[in-house]
């Protein structure tokens, strides 16, 4: 078994609806995506870019296909597991455009929320979550509320909270949409360090093509299958 591959999905399909309102999205779409690498995820909207990043992510069943995460494999025709919570929980983080911090709990207790629903303790969470936020120059916001941050702290709040879990895998839906050009740059580049640093695989999706050469390989959504550039 190959221990580089992070994601593999092999003929994964993807319908909503069915007869005469049968939606095709995704058709036999087939990669491999290694640890450490930051993957861009394009195709125009609509194109299928979030219900892949869905089903990867075990929140979105698949019509049918494989579906392998590290030395799991989770979906095969069917659920291998009746806990897709856990295994996100586990596995996964999730970055999407709008940062989605609660906000009446201030960043730390932002950052700790998920690491105690996965039962570590509240010392342990801390911790860690202090680390992340030192990690990304804004340690000093651990006590203050999401409001007072600005857009681009908040998204690292955000990245920070993808990290909390000490994920394989990452799964970015437009993390950038929502910043300037300067911020988008600092963001890429994190992930880009995050990913090669941590081990971690990275998909994002972006419309903006100026994030493409920070990023490791192209994947493109094309005749619903995926190609790499
Ligand atoms: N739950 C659903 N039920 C029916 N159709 C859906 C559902 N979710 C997505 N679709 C359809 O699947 C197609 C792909 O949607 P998806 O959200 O994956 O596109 P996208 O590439 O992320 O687009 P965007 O760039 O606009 O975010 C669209 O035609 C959408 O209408
Ligand atoms: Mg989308």
């Amino acid at each position: 078994m190959n221990k580089k591959i992070a994601i593999r999905a092999e003929n994964l399909c993807k319908s909503f609806g069915d007869g005469d309102s049968l939606v095709e999205v995704i058709k036999n779409a087939s990669f491999t995506i290694n640890k450490g690498e930051l993957i861009a995820l394009i195709a125009p909207s609509g194109g299928g870019k979030t219900t892949l990043l869905m089903m990867i992510g075990c929140v979105e069943e698949p019509t049918s296909g494989k579906i392998r995460l590290g030395d799991e494999t989770v979906y095969d025709d069917k659920w291998l597991t009746r806990e897709t919570r856990k295994i996100r929980r586990e596995k996964i983080g999730f970055i999407f455009q709008a940062h989605y911090l609660i906000p009446f709990l201030n960043i730390i207790d932002n950052l700790t929320l998920l690491p105690q629903a996965n039962k570590i303790d509240e010392k342990t969470a801390k911790k860690k979550a202090e680390e992340l936020l030192h990690y990304f120059g804004i340690a000093d916001k651990a006590k203050a509320m999401p409001s007072q941050l600005s857009g681009g702290q908040n998204q690292r709040v955000a990245i920070a909270r993808a990290l909390v879990n000490n994920p394989q895998i990452i799964l970015a839906d437009e993390p950038t949409a929502a910043l300037d050009m300067q911020r988008s740059v600092d963001v890429v580049k994190m992930l880009k360090q995050i990913a090669e640093e941590q081990e971690v695989a990275i998909i994002m999706v972006t419309h903006d093509d100026r994030m493409l050469p920070y990023c490791d390989r192209i994947m493109k959504i094309k005749n619903m299958a995926t190609v790499f550039e």
